[in-house]
């Protein structure tokens, strides 16, 4: 019997029966290649007469203690991770290359060794005079971390098993090799089995793991998404090359809240915790420039303001341009309808772009109103006024709806000098000293507000 073929999309894992230019799952291209069965396979497909173990069942009432934690001294680092490192758990650390996956967490090796870990730190990429030279460069050459250069999983279990660690680093994932799957480092098999490895035996042995992941848009490595559903904690690490920001994200955690961030800058030094991001996110701005509107945001439990840049301008294509950084493009979409619909704001032959200052990703829906703002005031080439920030949902209707910790944001505004505030009336409106709120309760009243009669 002729043996069935198994193709699997290296992005999203998921699995086809033949090969496709273009994943129909996640939609990208050329991600999709031959799977390599993980092992010989079940040889009939019922589990068959033989009987198991029965298993030991619990109470949810059975009292549990909270796991203890351990902070790394970094509170960037440790607020993402939801109040420090917990014992025997999966971390995956995502990102793009270069953008500084292993120098954070060689620094965060060192600062949880100094704090008494034992930290075993695992590179399958450098060698380790290379990440020994990274160390001092970074100050932390004396850090008690034991230092290891190694890909063949088998080796690495082994020895953690007999030196027994509470923390160990893997970095990557990517370049991890099992000895029982029959195919090469980075493919998805590979990647799955080496990750499922290193969680069990991590939540067996009480060990923490963290495994450092590659993410590429060719997907040419695995990507590491097919590892998010067996860790506890996914972690990504965003920013542009070009900025020295950088985001340490938690996108899933079941230790603590989802959505936290976590701000850091590259400088000569390594990794620096920025304790203010607001400051930093706008200390690029300079005077009130036409389509610029600072949206008061909240990020996991902080709020952050950003800068959101708009720029309107007549198109010389039939198709005009719709550029989003940073934001959602379909969210983008929907304002620009809402505008057209229930304002009479067409932006019809008219080129769009829109961007995050300083390299930030936003997700709240609250940022629509600070969008609009910005969209309005390029294409009105009117700057708004200054010291003013803005947020708000917009539904279709065009009605503004209340966002979550008004006052939050309010007190963060004032904190870093603004004067006055744009928001949705209704909710819980909060009133902060020194900050004057301006309440809309639909678009049309907000560009009334702003612009006048438009
Ligand atoms: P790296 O941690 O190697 O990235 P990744 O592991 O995600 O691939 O970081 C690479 C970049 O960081 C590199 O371009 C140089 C820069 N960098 C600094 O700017 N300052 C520093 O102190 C260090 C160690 C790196
Ligand atoms: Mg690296």
């Amino acid at each position: 019997m002729a043996k069935t073929k198994s193709f699997t999309c290296s992005a999203c894992g998921a699995s086809f029966s033949k090969w496709s230019g273009r994943c129909e799952a996640c939609g990208d291209w050329n991600t999709i290649a031959e799977e390599k069965p993980l092992s010989a396979g079940p040889a009939s497909k019922s589990l068959g007469a033989k009987r198991g173990t029965a298993i030991t069942l619990t109470d949810l009432s059975t009292e549990e203690t909270p796991p203890p934690r351990t902070l790394s001294g970094v509170a960037e680092l440790d607020r993402v991770l939801g109040g420090g490192l917990v014992p025997a758990s999966a971390i995956l650390v995502g990102g793009d290359p270069g953008i500084g996956k292993s120098t954070l967490l060689l620094q965060a090796a060192a600062r949880f060794a100094r704090n008494g870990l034992k930290t075993i730190y695992v590179s399958g990429e450098e060698a380790s005079a290379q990440v020994r030279m990274r160390a001092q460069r970074l100050g932390l050459a004396d850090a008690p971390v034991k230092l290891a250069a190694e890909t063949n999983l088998r080796d690495i279990l082994t020895t953690l098993e007999t030196e027994r660690p509470q923390l160990a680093i893997i970095d990557s994932i990517q370049t991890m090799w099992a000895d029982s799957v029959d195919s090469a480092p980075g493919s998805v098999s590979q990647v799955r089995a080496a990750a499922h490895e290193l969680t069990t035996f991590a939540k067996r042995r009480g060990l923490s793991v963290v495994l450092v992941g590659h993410v590429t848009k060719e997907g040419q490595i695995a990507g590491p998404r097919v590892v998010e559903h067996m860790v506890d904690t996914v972690l990504y690490f965003e920013g542009e090359r070009g900025h020295q920001f950088r985001i340490l994200r938690a996108v899933k955690n079941r230790f603590g809240p989802a959505d936290e961030i976590g701000v850091f800058e590259m400088t000569g030094r390594g990794l620096a915790e920025v304790t203010n991001p607001s400051a930093l996110f706008l200390s690029e701005r300079g005077k009130p420039t036409p389509g610029s509107a600072v949206f008061a945001g909240i990020e996991g439990t902080r709020p952050v303001l950003v800068e959101l840049q708009a720029l309107v301008a007549p198109s010389p294509h039939s198709q005009p341009r719709r550029t989003v950084v940073g934001w959602d493009g379909g969210r983008l979409a929907m304002i620009l309808a809402v505008l057209e619909a229930r304002c009479g704001i067409p932006f019809a032959g008219l080129d769009v772009y829109l961007n995050v200052a300083g390299g930030m990703k936003i997700s709240e829906p609250a940022a629509d109103l600070a969008v609009a703002a910005a969209l309005l005031s390029a294409r009105e080439d009117a700057a708004l006024p200054a010291d003013t920030v803005v947020f708000g949902e917009i539904s279709l209707s065009g009605a503004l709806r209340p966002a979550p910790q008004t006052e939050n944001r309010l007190k963060e505004a004032q904190k870093l000098g603004f004067t006055a505030a744009i928001a949705p009336a209704g909710g819980k409106s909060g009133t902060v000293a020194g900050l004057a709120v301006t309440r809309a309760t639909d678009l049309t009243g907000f560009v009334g507000e702003v612009f006048g009669a438009g």
